[in-house]
């Protein structure tokens, strides 16, 4: 065989290894204009924690490591970050003296790392990993020591502003609280997001002072510091300003909730699901839809629920944790919790599946209907005002109007089984434990209290006793 001469192209030389990315988020600040007993961190929006939405999309961007800054009691922020990726691990602020100082709080947690740092204030829920790659790579092309990420705000209120020299490159980031009248004009906002190479970090932060109006390590001050010692600093300005919006108080937590949910909407909405009014339907950040599926106004999907293909919610429904099948009709005023629901189950309106509800194929579940650790079979029905709870309901089963499973004695709960086929009455009591057997009835007015043996019909209530006449009498006397 001939050997053939082979060329080595450039590109088979392996290419220069970019640094690898590790991210800090800040989360260890009083958050102090929430006035709320817990961290401003943990509080939920749209279905997740705030600092959980910046930590997922921090291991979205593929960082080797992230490392939460939290204050030394804050045990609710940790639960908030709440995931069990090893990539992701917690360092103290002792205090909360500034955002400089959570940064070299992280200092030996990050010693020997020469890393591109990436820095996220933990209070940017609506941020997209989309921007951070876009972030990381204006930063590599720019090959600076830092790297802000600006955005311009009509109202730039309480944000650090971001001061620009003669030729327009970043000079330094002065606080609002620091700000003169004039450079409280600058609508050119710092983010709270910053790219920087771990090796000029530290020992260039450490010369930052508590001279200011908080009297805080600023970590903003990063930037005077850098330009002084002769370094680079280039800013990033990002079209989209309401993703960089930070959360301080309460009605910034609305907003950011609001568009959160907005956010989730269209995501769905390009994936085929319909929305009557996707502004007034509320869909978490873990719930799956399929297509097809109509969401009516006022709906509120919450936690790990998954919808299937085809099914109509709502309105005024709420559906949390559950399994809901394909084509299922779950109508006006449903609350839905930790149930699972198979193909073509109607339910509704005004109907309350709670906790361990298992409904098959084709079930029907009516109005004023309440179901508690309840798996019903194929096509049985309780159309009407029925408690059904620790009980095990057959195939082709009806359930009467005002059905009850007297479930608990006062201090223990116990079973009831209706098998196959069933019919039982209207009004009928089913005193538990007992089980109703295969084809049988229950008489409507029965208060059952003992196994009913199958195709069997059961009445146990009083006889009706008629007295002829007695009404007249008795008006005549009254007279
Ligand atoms: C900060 C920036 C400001 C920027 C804004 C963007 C500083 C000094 N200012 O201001 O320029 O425009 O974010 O949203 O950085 N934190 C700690 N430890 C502390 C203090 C804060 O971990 O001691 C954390 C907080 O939990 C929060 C983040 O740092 O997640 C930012 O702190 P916050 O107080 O919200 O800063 P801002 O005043 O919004
Ligand atoms: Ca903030």
């Amino acid at each position: 065989m001939a050997t053939r001469k082979t060329s080595i192209k450039p590109s088979s030389f392996p290419e220069p290894k970019p640094p690898g990315i590790t991210v800090l988020v800040l989360a260890a600040g009083v958050g102090k204009r929430m006035h709320s007993r817990a961290s401003k961190l943990a509080h939920n929006l749209a279905g997740k924690p705030m600092v959980r939405y910046v930590v997922d999309a921090a291991l979205a961007l593929g960082a080797q490591r992230v490392l939460v800054v939290v204050g030394s009691q804050s045990e609710d922020v940790r639960q908030a970050v709440g995931t069990k990726d090893p990539k992701v691990s917690f360092c103290i602020q002792e205090q909360p003296l500034g955002t400089g100082h959570a940064v070299l709080s992280a200092e030996k947690a990050l010693k020997g790392v020469e890393d591109t740092l990436l820095i996220l204030n933990g209070d940017l829920p609506s941020l997209r990993v989309e921007t951070l790659r876009s972030l990381l790579e204006f930063h590599r092309q720019h090959s600076v020591p830092l790297t802000l990420l600006t955005a311009v705000l009509e109202d730039p209120a309480a944000y650090g502003r971001i001061i620009r020299n003669y030729n327009s490159d970043v000079a330094r980031i002065v606080e609002a609280s620091d700000a003169t009248p004039e450079e409280k004009q600058i609508q050119e906002i710092n983010a709270g997001i910053y790219c920087v190479e771990l090796k000029h970090l530290f020992k260039n932060l450490l010369q930052a002072g508590a001279n200011n109006a908080q009297g805080e390590v600023y970590l903003t001050d990063l930037v005077e510091i850098l330009k002084r010692n002769h370094q680079k600093v280039a800013a990033y300005r990002h079209p989209d300003s309401e993703e960089v919006m930070g959360v301080n108080n309460r009605r910034e937590l609305a907003r950011a909730g609001k568009r959160l949910y907005l956010r989730k909407a269209h995501e769905l909405m390009d994936a085929g699901v319909t929305f009557l009014d996707p502004e007034c339907t509320y869909v978490e950040a873990n719930v799956r839809v399929g297509r097809d599926t109509v969401l009516c106004p006022m709906t509120f999907l919450v936690g790990d629920t998954v919808l299937g293909e085809n099914c109509w919610i709502g309105p005024g429904t709420r559906i949390s944790n559950t399994v809901v099948g394909e084509g299922c009709e779950i109508l006006d005023h449903c609350v839905i919790t930790q149930a699972r629901l198979g193909r073509g189950v109607k339910v509704g309106p005004f109907a309350h599946l709670r906790p361990d509800t298992e409904l098959a194929e084709g079930v029907r579940i009516g109005n004023f209907v309440e179901t508690k650790k309840t798996a019903i079979g194929r096509n049985s029905k309780a159309n009407h005002l029925t408690y059904l709870g620790d009980s095990e309901i057959g195939e082709g089963v009806n359930i009467g109007a005002g059905t009850i499973t007297c479930n608990y004695d006062g201090a223990k709960k116990h079973k009831t089984v209706v098998e196959d086929g069933v019919f039982v009455g209207s009004d009928s009591q089913l005193i538990a434990p007992v089980r109703v057997r295969k084809g049988s009835y229950v008489g409507a007015g029965s208060t059952i209290t003992k196994e009913v043996p199958p195709y069997s019909l059961a009445i146990a209530r009083g006889r009706q006793v008629v007295v002829k006449g007695w009404a007249r009498k008795h008006k005549k006397k009254q007279h």
